[in-house]
């Protein structure tokens, strides 16, 4: 029999609080709607009450994949209420107080199908973007097994920015940052170049610094010739898939990364920037996504300072090292409580206790959508 998913209409004045929803384990099953998913978000589309995407996922433009999962979930979404892993990324094409501007400079991006991250991040606005791929058909031997993905990087690379001849530093390519855009296929290759430019004279393809593993040199002497920054995008070791126990994730692949360069430099740190929940920087940008979005939605246009602040977010969350931990640790610029909600549909697994504790454990989205308006009075 179809499960009656009703729930009381919210008594009060809606605008007071909204939601942020996972997505893998919470709403789909990797492309499979969940039980319950396309009910919780038509509802609250019906009831105009304030919604985001905020996923850990990635490696499509937020256009393709809203257009993909409006269809699947049978309700409207848009850019504007939703956030992916590498969304944040927009922010260091002009630069920010804290990061250089990234738009004009070389980057490496990896990660995803074939060049579709490449085409993101172009999308996004950084005007050079090369990938392991268009590296390795410039330089078949740069990596000696790859012969046999030579197919699918034939039909998925481009020529190098310029003539590079990396026997001779004045030739040869810099690389200014490296983006891990989401979940690299040829791990191999891409731990290979990725190591290669933080070994690397200031980020120039194909050298060796000596002054790495100057021990007079702090952090051991690694990594401290101007190396590229390396940014990831989404810290997971698992997510919830198709299959019925978790799967590796972006994660894995920092620590495998991680792990080599721990065994090349005798320990050294390896230097990074993550983003993805649950760090800080991707909740503040998904709470500045929501607040833009109510006061869209709610028809205050960008007045969002003439609407009632924000006073509760509910995130609802299958993973509590990202949602949960995430929600739980957000301190809001804006005094907004976030509120963690964990399911039974992704990553957790029912009866264990999480390594975070969530606000309330429930079995759906829809269940944790319930339990939430019945907060809200
Ligand atoms: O690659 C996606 C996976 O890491 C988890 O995605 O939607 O559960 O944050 P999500
Ligand atoms: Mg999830």
């Amino acid at each position: 029999h179809a499960r009656q998913y009703s729930v009381a209409t919210p008594t009060r004045d809606a605008s007071s609080f909204a939601f942020a929803f996972d997505i893998d384990g919470v709403l789909l099953r990797s492309s499979a709607p969940l039980p319950g998913a396309a009910a919780a978000l038509t509802y609250l589309h019906k009831h105009n009450i304030p919604f985001i995407l905020l996923t850990n996922g990635g490696g499509k433009h937020e256009s393709e994949r809203v257009a993909e999962l409006s269809k699947k979930l049978g309700v409207p979404l848009s850019e504007e209420n939703f956030v992916q892993s590498h969304t944040p990324f927009k922010q260091l094409v002009e630069g920010t107080e804290t990061a250089e501007a990234l738009k004009d400079k070389t980057i490496l991006v990896t990660g995803g199908d074939g060049d579709k991250c490449r085409k993101v991040a172009e999308m996004y606005g950084f005007k050079n973007v090369v990938t392991p791929g268009d590296i390795l058909m410039h330089y078949p031997d740069i990596w000696p097994f790859n012969q046999i993905f030579s197919d699918y990087y034939k039909s998925t690379t481009r020529p190098l920015p310029r003539p590079v001849d990396i026997q001779n530093l004045q030739n040869s390519l810099k690389f200014d940052a490296i983006f891990v855009f989401n979940d690299p296929r040829d791990w191999a290759l891409d731990n290979q170049i990725i190591l290669d430019l933080l070994l690397s004279k200031q980020g120039y393809l194909g050298t060796y610094s000596e002054k790495n593993g100057d021990s007079t040199l702090p952090n051991n002497g690694w990594q401290q010739d101007g190396q590229p920054k390396l940014y990831f995008s989404n810290p997971d070791l698992f997510w919830a898939t198709s299959y019925h126990l978790p799967r590796l994730g972006q994660g894995g692949f920092q620590a495998c990364l991680q792990g080599v360069w721990e065994a090349t430099t005798g320990g050294a740190e390896l230097k990074r920037t993550i983003i993805g929940k649950p760090h800080y920087e991707t909740y503040k940008y998904g709470e500045r996504v929501l607040n833009k979005y109510r006061a869209q939605l709610l028809g205050f246009g960008d007045q969002e300072e003439a609407i009632t602040p924000l006073k509760r977010v509910f995130m609802i969350g299958d993973n509590p090292e990202s949602d949960i931990r995430g929600a739980n640790q957000f301190n809001s610029p804006r005094g907004t409580e976030w509120t963690s909600v964990l399911i039974k549909t992704g990553v957790y697994r029912a009866g264990t206790v999480p390594a975070y504790t969530p606000k309330v454990i429930v079995d759906d989205v829809f269940a944790a959508v319930k339990w939430s308006l019945e907060q809200e009075g």
